[in-house]
């Protein structure tokens, strides 16, 4: 089945669920080295109302699940989450968005427990560069969280690179070479402004003087041409955003994921669902929908189901970054990504 559409006609059957908004890292990009004010426990759905709320949305067409944060494998139990989602009829993908370092610890367990895929996180290959833009993360562990999702079959791995001038832009080729090398499927990611303190990054990696800044997608494909010519390429799975292209003799896909340069609303199938139970139809917009107070009491299916279209119907058409607009109230780390 596929999802309700909603005022523009897009059909929505996709959910990002963020089951906490911590993190045990502070990406340049996204969080402060101080971190944020966290919300309190009382706050964040239960697993229990996570599942209510999907069974609501899986009768409205919602299909395809991703489970984000923060990093969701720092809540306890996660994968007792994904059994109760793989339950549910209607479900058919349970995904997971984790920044890796975790990843080698729960692979196996998200396997049994019903997850079919996951997307890394992972913007530098040099290790100190990779602890520099994290502000402490250990990139060995990363890498033996892909290798670990790999043998446990958790495939295709996406890895994601926000690739930011002057930061990790010369790093583009060698994770493309990776493609070829180890199969892996890369996907480029243009910087995008969010947060309430945005640009958020007066305390840089390094000394640097300045935010980082997002490099167009044309900058990333000029650079790799040193390798190939880029073939365009089917999607390795899933029908998110991004654009996908291969060299002739690679294994795996590069994607451009270009919400600056490009518009991709005009298909945006997307709903999302922050850890303290707003419905968020828009990342880049600060609209919500509350539906934890109808958690919070057990309210029925059918109450839940009519705010659940509410939410659907009020999907803006797209985002306002060229002139200047985007989410303020909160940072990547709290939506999901
Ligand atoms: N711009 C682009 N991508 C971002 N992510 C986090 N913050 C930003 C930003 N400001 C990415 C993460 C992760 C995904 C969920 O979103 O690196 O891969
Ligand atoms: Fe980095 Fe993601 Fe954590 Fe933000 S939520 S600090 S992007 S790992």
């Amino acid at each position: 089945m596929s999802g309700i559409a909603d005022a523009f006609n897009r059909p929505v059957n996709y959910l990002r669920i963020s089951v906490t908004d911590r993190c045990n890292l502070r990406c340049i990009y996204c969080l402060p080295p101080q971190g944020v004010p966290l919300l309190p426990h009382e706050d964040i759905l239960t697993y229990e109302e996570i599942a209510s709320f999907v069974r609501a949305a899986s009768t409205l067409g919602i299909s395809k699940v991703r489970l984000t944060g923060g990093e969701p494998l720092v809540r306890a139990g996660l994968p007792g989450l994904v059994a109760m989602l793989a339950q549910i009829d209607g479900i058919d993908d349970i995904s997971l968005t984790t920044n890796g370092i975790l990843l080698a610890d729960f692979a196996r367990e998200l396997k049994e427990a019903g997850l079919k895929r996951v997307n890394v996180s992972l913007d530098s290959l040099k290790p100190e560069r990779y602890a520099a833009i994290t502000r402490h993360g250990e990139l060995d562990k990363v890498l033996k969280g892909i290798e670990k999702a790999k043998e446990c079959t958790l495939e295709p791995v996406k890895v994601n690179v926000v690739v930011m001038e002057g930061v990790n832009d010369d790093e583009v080729t060698d994770f493309a070479r990776l493609t070829m090398s180890e199969g892996w499927h890369v996907r480029f990611i243009e910087l995008m402004p969010f947060g309430g303190d945005n640009p958020p990054l007066a305390h840089s990696i390094g000394k640097a003087p300045s935010p980082p800044k997002f490099v167009p997608v044309e900058r990333v494909m000029d650079r790799l041409q040193s390798l190939g010519r880029l073939e365009p390429s089917l999607p390795p799975r899933g029908n998110g955003p991004a654009r996908y292209y291969r060299f002739p003799s690679a294994r795996g896909t590069i994607g451009f994921i270009t919400p600056i340069s490009d518009h991709f609303c005009f298909n945006c199938n997307r709903l999302r669902l922050t850890a303290d139970g707003k419905l968020r139809p828009c990342l880049l917009n600060d609209m919500e929908v509350d539906v934890h107070q109808h958690l919070r009491r057990g309210a029925a299916t059918e109450e839940l189901k009519e705010t659940i279209v509410g939410a659907i119907k009020s999907k803006p058409k797209g985002h306002q970054l060229a002139r200047g607009r985007t989410a303020k109230e909160r940072t990547m780390s709290q939506v999901g990504g």
